[in-house]
């Protein structure tokens, strides 16, 4: 039985086969005036991931000799095992694999936002809301586009999604009901994307990558404004049991995501390839994992289940039934103290200048590229 959790009308929504509701005339009536601002925003930062005056996939990079991200985001090379089984050639090669398996997580993300966005238009009846989701389908679309050109300019091909992501995104593109799809993918998984994304503009040694973060920041970045009016709308008003429905499912997501990215079975061939055993690079793990080195780790706010733990707080989602969850890898005090601007919108804004030079302007219009080219 589904149960929808709508607290406000312009959310609503239909079951997936019941296109016969989207032609009732009565519900042409309606259309929310909500998104207006972020459906007419799409043509300023309009690109296309084919055209070189975007962004040119050809540029190369030398694989072989350099790594592609610093060693600080490869958490295996942390530890001992790892560490003294790597060096010289085979160390960047297998840092640059680690870089394709990651890469090739997003492009799946990517995959998953554009079927989510797209299975939010066949439920939702608002107009409004219907034509967010189309718009946010179409640039889901590009980013697709974009990453596969990407991997393919560097590797050929994509790694295999690994089996817990896997599940997650297939359960929240099927799932019928809003709430899952809008804090699963909206909240939980576009706000993963803005952290990893922000992290890689900084840090990757490819300028290329490092402007194709940027881009698809442009449009991350209001796909991230689409889940937070929706929880404006719907946090506020939930009964004590429709809060807790919505908290346990942001938990088990949160959970589902922080075990993909760090449990080293999601990448058992890859360690394979190098001669490790996942479960030797496991106990590995273990040894050396404590909170405290974690919660380190954490206090870069580019880290990506800060950004995560961000989202849900400011959301108002996070109650202490599950906070202790989240506490163990973020200072929630201070997370709260530092409001609600997000990691990545001052790096997205910047694109969005790039961008519109280049749709409108004649002048500057190649300056970011020239930029992230000279820092090299
Ligand atoms: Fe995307
Ligand atoms: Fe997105």
């Amino acid at each position: 039985m589904v149960r929808q959790i709508t607290k406000d009308d312009m959310y609503d929504a239909v079951a997936p086969d019941d296109f016969a509701a989207m032609i009732e005339v009565d519900r042409y009536a309606g259309r929310a005036t909500a998104f207006d601002k972020i459906i007419s925003a799409t043509h300023d930062h309009f690109w296309d991931p084919l055209d070189k005056k975007y962004i040119d996939f050809d540029v190369s990079f030398d694989l072989e000799n350099e790594p592609l991200i610093p060693e600080d985001f490869v958490p295996a090379l942390q530890t001992k095992l790892v560490d003294e089984h790597l060096s010289g050639k085979e160390r960047t090669r297998f840092i640059n694999e680690v870089a394709r398996w990651q890469i090739s997580a997003i492009l799946h993300g990517e995959a998953g936002a554009l079927a989510l966005s797209a299975s939010l238009v066949h439920i939702l009846r608002d107009q409004g809301a219907q034509e967010y989701a189309a718009n946010q389908a179409r640039e889901e679309a590009r980013h697709v586009t974009a990453f596969s050109k990407y991997i393919q300019s560097r590797w050929g091909a994509p790694l295999p999604c690994g089996p817990t992501l896997k599940t997650l995104l297939t359960e929240m593109v099927n799932a019928p009901e809003v709430y899952k799809k809008i804090v699963g993918m909206q909240m939980l998984v576009e706000g993963l994307a803005m952290g990893a994304f922000a992290t890689f503009f900084k840090e990757s040694n490819d300028p290329v990558m490092r402007h194709l973060m940027q881009l698809v920041m442009t449009d991350e970045a209001f796909h991230h404004k689409f889940g937070k009016i929706w929880a404006d709308r719907t946090v506020p008003h939930l009964s004590e049991e429709e809060h807790n429905i919505v908290e346990d499912w942001a938990a088990q997501c949160f959970q589902t995501l922080l075990f993909n990215l760090v449990n080293p079975e999601q990448m058992k061939e890859l360690y394979a390839d190098f001669g490790l055993n996942w479960e030797d690079v496991m106990a590995a793990f273990l040894e050396v994992a404590t909170d405290d080195e974690r919660r380190k780790r954490m206090e870069e706010s580019t880290d990506i289940f800060r950004v995560l733990i961000k989202t849900l707080l400011n959301a108002g989602i996070i109650t202490d039934r599950t906070r202790d969850l989240y506490a163990t890898y973020v200072n929630m005090d201070e997370l709260r103290a530092e409001g609600d601007t997000m990691v990545g919108d001052a790096i997205a804004e910047e694109g969005i200048g790039f961008l519109q030079r280049v749709n409108f302007g004649k002048d500057e219009a190649y300056s970011l590229n020239a930029r992230a080219t000279a820092a090299e």
